[in-house]
């Protein structure tokens, strides 16, 4: 690992002008789709915590927030199993849910949730996503909002990780080959 975070990037996949043009657009869009409903958003913690920052100033509408955290990630890999580490601090009962995730992958990690949350009766759950894998499925899921789609390559920075590091790039890229261990 390099002293500057920005060495081990190799290459740059979306810019930070790129992403607030995404981010901003969709704020607009839940915006307009949410109106009236003062959706609650629940972010995936902690790959989200950026997005969600930036995603939550460009919407308009009355809305709240909460944070759940999960863990099913190793290194590179998901573990496939997903457990819970911090559950909501609120009843969802009636109430417009829109998840907010960094990336859609296998989408083990949302499926789990959304049967979770599912069972306390919100009105509604939809998923937004900075960035969306669809060749990692591995079970039958679609994210409603999605800023970019991604191929199946392990990216870093804005809010995500590899072991622990690089979620404070301001961009997203790809991390040198000889960075990844395992
Ligand atoms: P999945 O959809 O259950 O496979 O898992 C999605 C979660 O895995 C995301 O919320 C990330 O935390 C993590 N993840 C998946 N792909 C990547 C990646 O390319 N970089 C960093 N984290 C990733
Ligand atoms: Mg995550």
């Amino acid at each position: 690992m390099s002293e500057n975070m920005r060495d081990d990037i190799e290459r740059v996949f979306f810019t930070e002008e790129e992403i607030a043009e995404k981010v901003n657009a969709l704020g607009a869009q839940i915006s307009a789709d949410y109106a009236g409903k003062n959706p609650l958003f629940v972010g995936v913690l902690k790959g989200c915590f950026m997005f969600m920052a930036d995603l939550m100033r460009a919407v308009t509408i009355p809305c709240a927030l909460d944070f759940m955290a999960v863990s099913s990630y190793k290194g590179r890999s998901s573990t496939g199993e997903v457990s819970i580490q911090k559950d909501l601090s609120q009843n969802i009962e009636g109430r417009h849910i829109i998840m907010i995730e960094d990336i859609l992958d296998s989408g083990v990690t949302l499926n789990y949730l959304l049967k979770y949350l599912n069972m306390r009766n919100p009105a509604s759950i939809t998923i937004a996503t900075l960035m969306d894998k669809p060749t990692g499925r591995k079970v039958d899921l679609q994210a409603k909002y999605s800023c970019f789609e991604v191929p199946n390559e392990f990216v870093v920075g804005y809010g995500l990780d590899y072991n622990g590091t690089y979620r404070n790039l301001p961009y997203i890229g790809v991390l040198k080959p000889e960075i990844y261990k395992d």
